[in-house]
């Protein structure tokens, strides 16, 4: 089993979204898949109570009982798990962290956005454990070339020294439509959406399901 954390301690950026994304592809993909839902909001929960059909498991527990729902999840034969977490809820993200064998942050191309990572990245960082962040609500490229703030923000970012998921996730209203009825932006045939789920998604089974040394996501010390 391999538990991915989905970690930014700044609101709104795409926590929820990504995960709920990344657990669904999982699961499309036949492996058994587990959500923890640290998030008091619950929003994670609310997501995959509104999906008709087979869909991961999902259970809302306080960072205090990760490292048990951890330990069950392994036991039932779980082979992914996706760890939602709050923002700003510095104690249970560390215990998301400490668990998970890669954290994903979630940063929007914003340099408010990006200040705020610097947060996060430290508190990986302190951890010592493996991070990559994933841009997420990026506005589209055009003819392939990124708009001048995410050029700016991606400048910014490489300051930070934790690897950069290659693959960009746009801004698309498909990620917020089709949550609505628990389904991933794959299923919704959003060809565009679908491709950028897949690419995340490949990348996260290379590199934390397949050979977890292909790629060093040790966050580099300062
Ligand atoms: N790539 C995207 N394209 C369009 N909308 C998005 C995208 N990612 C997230 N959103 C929207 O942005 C809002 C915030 O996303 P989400 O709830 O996933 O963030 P969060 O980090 O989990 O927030 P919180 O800190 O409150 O838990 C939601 O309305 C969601 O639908
Ligand atoms: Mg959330």
């Amino acid at each position: 089993m391999r538990t991915i954390a989905v970690i930014a301690l700044k609101g709104g950026s795409g926590k929820t979204t990504l995960a709920a994304h990344i657990a669904l592809a999982a699961h499309l993909r036949g492996m058994p898949t587990l959500v923890a839902d640290t998030d008091p909001q619950r929003s994670a929960a609310d997501i995959f109570r509104a999906r008709q059909g087979e869909g991961p498991q999902c259970i809302a527990v306080t960072g205090h009982d990760l490292f048990s729902a951890q330990m069950s999840a392994m036991a039932s034969g779980i082979e992914a798990m996706v760890i939602d977490t709050a923002a700003g809820a510095i104690e249970d993200v560390g215990q998301a962290i400490v668990l998970a064998d890669l954290s994903l942050l979630v940063v929007r191309p914003t340099l408010l956005d990006i200040a705020a990572a610097v947060r996060t990245v430290d508190v990986v960082r302190r951890l010592k454990k493996d991070a990559m962040l994933v841009v997420n609500q990026a506005p589209p490229a055009r003819d392939g070339v990124e708009a001048p703030s995410v050029k700016r923000a991606m400048r910014a970012l490489e300051f930070l020294r934790v690897p950069i998921m290659p693959t960009l996730i746009r801004s698309r209203l498909i990620y917020q439509t089709a949550l609505e009825t628990g389904r991933s932006a794959e299923e919704a045939f959003d060809v565009s959406a679908a491709e950028e789920i897949a690419e995340l998604w490949a990348f996260i089974e290379t590199h934390v399901f397949e050979h977890q040394d292909a790629l060093p996501l040790r966050v580099a010390d300062r």
